[in-house]
């Protein structure tokens, strides 16, 4: 399954709700262990691509020798991760992953959390971060494992597909948990020129409220925009139905529920 057109539209009111409930709830766990990954390799220059509202920008802008350049596809998302750094040592810059406004061999290490689920040319994204990194440098990167496996995002597009059938609510599935088969994600950094790859399952732990869940991703993603252009369906309704799905799984309140993603290192040849 490949991303649909709007999926990559982080834009609107979606930026605020993303960096008040998004990220504390699923974000902020994986993004300390890719910024671990990302400083063990003591870089100097590094290349975040599909920065967002900047979780992991966050962390990495706390090593002070290192020059970091932050950069999204969508200038709101990027703009909400300006606001929210404070070490002045940050440039930031709109830019697609996958077509970089960047020389040759500038940066020690790529990195991107959740990003390359969006990319329409995985490869080609890929390949961009090859051409932008010294030989011998650093792309790190992760990915969410599948729907099932995802509990909060399962239960709310269960739910909203169980109320409205008709509707296309495919988003979740299709875009952030439609890229999660290790040999794909291998065989794409090898076409692109990648070596010493190496995958590694993680399981995590999303803590957040039924309510607040439910607003998160019915209103903080590209949900939004679908649930938009359905008839018959509004945010408000929708975002009801997600809640009404995760109380009957967790009951009403806070809850914890499990998470899995991919982190993954690989190496441009030296
Ligand atoms: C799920 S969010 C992850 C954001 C952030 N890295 C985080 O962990 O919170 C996906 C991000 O990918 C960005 N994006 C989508 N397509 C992109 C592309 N072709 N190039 C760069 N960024 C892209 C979106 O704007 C969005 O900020």
């Amino acid at each position: 399954m490949s991303a649909g057109a709007g999926d990559a539209a982080f834009t609107g009111s979606i930026p605020e709700v993303y960096e008040r409930l998004m990220v504390p709830m699923i974000f902020a766990e994986p993004a300390e262990l890719l910024a671990a990954a990302v400083l063990a390799a003591a870089p100097h220059d590094v290349l975040e691509v599909a920065a967002g509202t900047g979780v992991l920008t966050r962390l990495l802008e706390r090593a002070a020798d290192v020059r970091l350049v932050a950069t999204d596809l969508n200038a709101p998302m990027l703009r909400a991760a300006e606001r929210r750094s404070t070490s002045g040592r940050v440039t930031w810059q709109v830019a697609d992953a996958t077509d970089l406004p960047f020389p040759d061999t500038s940066f020690d290490v790529v990195a991107c959390q959740f990003g390359a689920m969006f990319f329409p040319d995985r490869v080609q994204g890929y390949a961009e971060a090859g051409r932008v990194l010294r030989p011998g440098g650093l792309l790190a990167f992760n990915t969410w494992d599948r729907i099932e496996r995802n509990a909060i995002a399962e239960t709310v597009t269960d739910a909203l597909t169980a109320a409205v059938p008709e509707a296309d609510l495919a988003f979740m599935r299709r875009t952030p948990h439609g890229y999660f088969e290790p040999d794909r994600v291998v065989a794409d950094l090898v076409e692109a020129g990648f070596t010493t790859i190496g995958v590694e399952e993680v399981d995590g732990t999303s803590l957040s409220t039924t309510a607040e869940a439910a607003v998160a991703f019915c209103q903080g993603t590209p949900l939004r925009g679908e649930i938009e252009r359905c008839p018959g369906l509004d945010v408000e309704r929708a975002t009801e139905i997600a809640e009404a799905g995760l109380v009957a799984r967790y009951g009403a309140g806070p809850f914890a529920a499990p998470t899995r993603w991919l982190q993954v290192t690989a190496r441009r040849p030296g």
